[in-house]
């Protein structure tokens, strides 16, 4: 299947785009309306990122979202796709129990939310419970690296795999979670050199947000990428847009006319 036909993705268009050495594009969107955009411009892989706690609900960490949350988000984000493949992160704390509580969590994602997949952080810890999962015929997206269900453990993000043994053990979690079964797998925050030796060695495609060029694809936070948050940008992230400064705008000049009496005008205005 071509990249970029109107056919669904699927988990054999990721096999087919890096056979064939075509960059998959991934983009985590949260809502109805902007998953509508962003599939219709192209992007092979939606995910609806935990890091909706941050974009959307305002929290300071990844920690606090709930099911409930990532179900209904998922679901609004289902609706407006046609062509992409949406993948869901399983929230803090609902794959970490047993894998039986996994696979129940991991279900609803596909049964009540529509999604094509889900998402789990973490490397050989929990190979297993992938295996749980893809056994049960539930495509897996792996992720390695940062890993920001951990941050309070790790006490912040930092860059992962500088030193050897750190490097060793990344590689080791990328084949355990690949052995697992999973379809693909994110390698957050990792020095480029890592990234392409991981690439390099795994049969299934990788994705990048901070590991550098050489992976099989590149996945970015919307907000970063769009301009929607005004604070912090990580140095991952590049701004295609800045529609914090649109948004500004258009409110300050609805607000102006409303003040001066211009809206609503003739048109606006039913007789
Ligand atoms: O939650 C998220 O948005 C993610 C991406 C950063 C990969 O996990």
């Amino acid at each position: 299947m071509a990249a970029n036909s109107s056919e669904k993705v699927t988990v054999r268009t990721f096999k087919n785009m890096r056979a064939a050495n075509r960059s998959i594009t991934a983009l985590t969107a949260y809502d109805f309306q902007f998953a509508r955009l962003v599939d219709e411009a192209g992007v092979d892989m939606i995910l609806v990122g935990d890091s909706l706690g941050m974009t959307m609900l305002g929290y300071e960490t990844t920690i606090p979202v709930t099911l409930a949350d990532m179900l209904r988000h998922t679901a609004a984000v289902v609706r407006g796709v046609r062509r992409a493949m949406v993948i869901a992160d399983m929230p803090f704390l609902t794959y970490h129990v047993s894998p039986e509580q996994a696979l129940i969590n991991a279900g609803r994602f596909l049964q009540e939310a529509g999604a094509g997949g889900v998402k789990l952080e973490g490397g050989r810890a929990i190979a297993g419970t992938i295996g749980k999962l893809t056994g049960a015929g539930i495509p897996v997206l792996g992720h390695i690296g940062i890993l920001p269900q951990s941050v309070l453990k790790e006490g912040g993000y930092r860059v992962h795999g500088r030193s050897a043994e750190e490097a060793e053990a990344l590689l080791a979690d990328a084949r355990a979670v690949a052995d697992a079964g999973a379809f693909a797998i994110v390698l957050e925050g990792l020095p480029a050199s890592l990234a392409a030796r991981i690439t390099a060695e795994l049969t299934i495609p990788t994705i990048g947000i901070g590991a550098g060029p050489d992976c099989d694809g590149q996945i970015q936070v919307m907000h970063d990428l769009l301009g929607l948050c005004q604070e912090f940008i990580p140095k991952h992230a590049k701004r295609y847009a800045h529609l914090a400064d649109t948004v500004k705008e258009a409110v300050s000049a609805y607000r102006r006319d409303v003040t001066d009496g211009l809206f609503p005008a003739e048109e606006n205005t039913f007789i």
